[in-house]
C-alpha cells in the first residue's frame, strides 16, 4: 500500500487556479465519493482551504491511483493539462506524512504558524470520518497531524502573535496606506473610513485586528443581518453599523478601505458596479478564495485591489524572526511523522502474525480433541475444560514473545526479514499485498 498526497498550494498556483479548485463543504461528499470509486484507491480525505487543496490517498498501486487523482482534478476544475498539471505538487510516502504534519503545524502557511489550518484539518478529519471515505491508516494519521498541530501550539512558541490570513490583510492596508504618504512602514488606519462585507470568521479576525490597529468604528456588510449584529455585539468598543448586501454600493461610494471576506462562488464586486460609481480613493483588499472582487476592478480609476497573493508582500516582512521560530517545531514534526510510521509499519506484520496465530490454533484444537477422546467419558465437563485452558494458554505464552517482537520499532528490512523466517519455518502462505 502506498501513501501520496497530490495538490496544489500558495506556492505552487496563484489564486486564479486555486480558486477554481476550492472544493466546499456541500461538494465534499460527492468528491470524495468519486475518488473513492476507483478500485486503485482504499482511503481518502481532502483538505480545502483558501490557500491549499490537498487529497491524501491510501493507494493499491501509485501509479496508476496518482493518475486519477490528478484526473479527478483536472474534471472538477475544468482546467486543462498544460494549465493545471505544472501548478501540482505529489508527495510520496514519508514525504507524504511529513507534508502534512507541516500543513497541520501551520509551517506551511502563507502566514507562518497561523491557527486557522489546524481547524481546516480537523475538519478534514471529521468530513473523511462522516462520509466514510477513510479508514484505519488515514484516520491514523489525520489524528496524529491534529495531535501534532496542537503541540506545535503548546509547545512552541510558534502560535503566540495571533497571527492570520485576517491579520496579513489589516497590515496590508497599513503598508499601503504608509506608501501612499510616502513612508515604508505601517500606519495607524484610524483616518480611514472602513467596512467589512462578510460576518464569518474571517471577518471576526478582521474586526479583532482592525481594532487593535486604530479602527475605532466600521460598516459591516453580510447577506443575513443576524450575523452581522451577532458579530458586532461582541466588539461592544468597536462603532459597527451593520448593513445589508444591498446597500454595499452606498458603502462602496463612501469609504476609503473595504476587506471582503465571504464565502460566495462568485465575485461580488467587478468592474460593472464599481465604474458607475463615483470613486476618489477606494482601496479593496479581498481574502476570499474563490476571489470576491473580480480581476476586471484593475485599472478602474480611484480603486486600488488587492488579493490574497498580495498579501505576500506583508508576510514576507516578518517572515525571517517566525523562520526562527519555527526551526523550534522541526524536531517535534519528525518525532510525531516517526509515531505514525513506525506504526504503519507494524501492521505489515499483522497478516502474518494473524496466520501464525491461526495455525497454531489449528494444531491446538486438533491435539486436544484426540487427547479428550483418549481420556474417555471418565474426565468431568470441569476437569476438561482445565485442560482445555491449558492448551490455550500454552499456545499463548508461546506467541507472545514472537508476536511484540514483530510488531516492535524496527528497520523496515529487519521486519520484513523476520517476517520472511516466520513464514518459511511455520510454512505460512499469505496473500501478497505488502507495502
Ligand atoms: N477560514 C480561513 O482560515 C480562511 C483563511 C483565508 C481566507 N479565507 C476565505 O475567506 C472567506 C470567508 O471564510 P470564512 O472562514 O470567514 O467563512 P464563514 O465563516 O463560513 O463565513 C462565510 C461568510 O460569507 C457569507 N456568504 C456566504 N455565501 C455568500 C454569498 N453567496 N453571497 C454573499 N455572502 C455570502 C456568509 O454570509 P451569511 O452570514 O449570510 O451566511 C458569511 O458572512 C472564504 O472565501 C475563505 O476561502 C478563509
Amino acid at each position: 500500500m502506498h501513501i501520496a498526497v497530490v495538490g496544489l498550494s500558495h506556492r505552487t498556483a496563484p489564486v486564479e487556479v486555486r480558486e477554481k479548485l476550492s472544493i466546499s463543504e456541500q461538494s465534499m461528499e460527492k468528491s470524495l465519493k468519486s475518488l473513492r470509486d476507483n478500485e486503485q484507491v482504499l482511503e481518502v480525505s481532502i483538505l480545502s482551504t483558501c490557500n491549499r487543496l490537498e487529497i491524501y490517498i491510501l493507494l493499491r498501486h501509485p501509479d496508476l491511483g496518482l493518475e486519477a487523482v490528478r484526473e479527478f482534478l483536472m474534471a472538477y476544475s475544468g482546467l486543462e493539462e498544460e494549465h493545471l498539471i505544472p501548478h501540482l505538487f505529489t508527495y510520496n510516502q514519508e514525504e507524504a506524512v511529513a507534508h502534512l504534519m507541516k500543513v497541520a503545524a501551520g509551517l506551511d502557511s502563507l502566514v507562518l504558524g497561523e491557527g486557522q489550518i489546524l481547524s481546516q484539518v480537523k475538519k478534514m478529519l471529521r468530513l473523511g470520518q462522516e462520509h466514510q471515505s477513510m479508514g484505519p491508516i488515514l484516520n491514523r494519521l489525520l489524528t496524529q497531524a491534529v495531535s501534532t498541530g496542537k503541540r506545535v501550539r503548546s509547545e512552541t512558541n510558534l502560535g503566540t502573535g495571533a497571527v492570520s490570513i485576517s491579520s496579513a490583510a489589516v497590515e496590508l492596508a497599513q503598508l499601503k496606506l504608509g506608501q501612499s504618504q510616502g513612508k515604508d512602514q505601517l500606519v495607524s488606519l484610524e483616518p480611514e473610513v472602513v467596512a467589512v462585507v462578510g460576518a464569518g470568521r474571517m471577518s471576526r479576525l478582521l474586526l479583532q485586528h482592525l481594532q487593535s490597529k486604530g479602527c475605532s468604528g466600521l460598516t459591516l456588510i453580510n447577506r443575513t443581518r443576524e450575523r452581522a449584529e451577532s458579530l458586532a455585539s461582541d466588539f461592544p468598543d468597536l462603532d459597527v453599523d451593520c448593513r445589508l448586501l444591498d446597500e454595499l454600493d452606498n458603502c462602496l461610494s463612501s469609504c476609503s478601505l473595504v476587506f471582503t471576506s465571504t464565502a460566495a462562488d462568485t465575485p461580488i464586486i467587478d468592474r460593472s458596479r464599481l465604474k458607475n460609481l463615483s470613486l476618489t480613493s477606494l482601496r479593496l483588499i479581498d481574502i476570499g478564495v474563490p476571489r470576491n472582487i473580480a480581476a476586471d476592478v484593475d485599472g478602474v480609476s480611484g480603486v486600488e485591489s488587492h488579493d490574497v497573493d498580495d498579501l505576500q508582500e506583508v508576510v514576507s516582512r516578518n517572515q525571517e524572526a517566525r523562520q526562527k521560530v519555527a526551526l523550534e517545531a522541526e524536531g517535534l514534526l519528525q518525532e510525531e511523522g516517526r509515531l505514525f510510521l513506525e506504526w504503519w509499519d507494524s501492521l505489515e506484520a499483522v497478516p502474518t502474525i494473524n496466520q501464525l496465530r491461526a495455525t497454531l490454533e489449528a494444531i491446538r484444537s486438533e491435539e486436544l480433541q484426540k487427547a479428550l477422546s483418549r481420556m474417555g467419558p471418565d474426565f468431568s465437563a470441569r476437569e476438561r475444560k482445565v485442560v482445555e485452558a491449558l492448551s490455550k494458554g500454552i499456545i499463548n505464552k508461546i506467541l507472545h514473545t514472537p508476536v511484540t517482537q514483530l510488531r516492535a520499532p524496527q528497520a523496515r528490512s529487519e521486519r520484513k526479514e523476520a517476517l520472511r523466517v516466520v513464514e518459511t519455518l511455520f510454512k505460512l502462505s499469505l496473500p501478497n499485498d505488502g507495502k
